[in-house]
């Protein structure tokens, strides 16, 4: 299958990369960024060079169209894949919420819309347990201050994120909430609600946090079938807001479409 790439920053150039050095069944058919001088340097780069398309013309040239870009990018991504009847993995998955339409745009042109776990573990054990009755999920995310920067958020709030010096809660709401004041940082409440109990249930905590390096999250969920606790410390990478699980995650995902064995649920 043809799998074309949409933004190139810290998530979609190790997707390249990763489809440049082979992944069984797939083939690069190219991508598309904002820069697109840089973009073509980058494409030019690879083992078997890829061409830089437009939106319209790197759809058509694939079969699987991977969102690596932006929330805001998404809407002008998602309605145009879906009705190509494209498969469609979405990195910014906080932009999913309330788009039941999408959901029937792809059933209507029999294709899917596929959520990597990215940047957040243990989706496999909610979406088990949401098959029987879940009292609660709620998660805390602890950030390095400069990991919150440029969040709608953060500037209407007038909060400084350089006065911070010791753990300080910033942010408590429902994933619905959570997405729209920290569209490029919370991505994996969006992903957890999915998977489980639904936005409007799923609570978050954000917290800035500079006495330690890395992203925090911690998941806590409640049923009938007991109790699940997730943490993950995710390494940054390139991109401070992003961790380098976010496009390990997604590679193993890509490896998985064609693999004859598949582990987990
Ligand atoms: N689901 C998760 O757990 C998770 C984890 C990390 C990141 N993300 C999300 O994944 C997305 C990508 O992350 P990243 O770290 O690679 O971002 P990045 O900022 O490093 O790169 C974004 C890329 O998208 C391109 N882009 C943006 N708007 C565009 C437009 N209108 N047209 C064409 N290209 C456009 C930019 O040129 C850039 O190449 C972000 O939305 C991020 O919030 C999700």
């Amino acid at each position: 299958m043809d799998v074309g790439i949409v933004g190139l920053g810290a998530i979609g150039r190790q997707l390249c990369r990763a489809l440049d050095d082979g992944i069984p069944g797939l083939r690069l058919a190219g991508a598309t960024a904002r820069d697109r001088a840089k973009a073509t340097d980058f494409l030019k780069s690879l083992g078997s060079p890829a061409p830089f398309l437009s939106l319209d013309e790197l759809i058509a040239a694939s079969g699987l169209v991977v969102e690596a870009s932006t929330q805001q990018h998404l809407q002008e991504i998602a309605p145009k894949t879906l009705r190509a009847g494209r498969d469609l993995v979405v990195l910014s998955c906080g932009g999913l919420l309330g788009r039941q339409d999408w959901v029937d745009l792809a059933a209507a042109n029999r294709c899917r819309i596929i959520v990597p776990s990215a940047a957040i573990a243990g989706l496999d054990g909610v979406k088990g347990a949401r098959v029987g009755a879940i009292t609660s999920v709620t998660m805390e995310s602890r950030k390095p201050p400069r990991g919150l920067a440029g969040a709608p958020w953060i500037e209407q709030q007038k909060i400084d994120l350089d006065a911070i010096t010791q753990e300080t809660l910033i942010f408590e709401g429902s994933a619905t909430e959570a997405c729209r004041a920290f569209p490029a940082n919370v991505n994996v409440v969006a992903a957890l609600s999915l998977a489980g109990i639904g936005p409007e249930k799923t609570r978050i905590k954000i917290f800035a946090a500079p006495e330690f390096p890395l992203n925090r999250h911690r998941i806590v969920v409640q049923g009938e079938f007991g109790r699940l606790v997730v943490e993950v410390e995710n390494v940054p990478s390139e991109n401070p807001r992003t961790g380098k699980l976010s496009y390990l995650s997604t590679i193993a995902l890509l490896r998985e479409l064609g693999a004859p064995l598949r582990v987990g649920t």
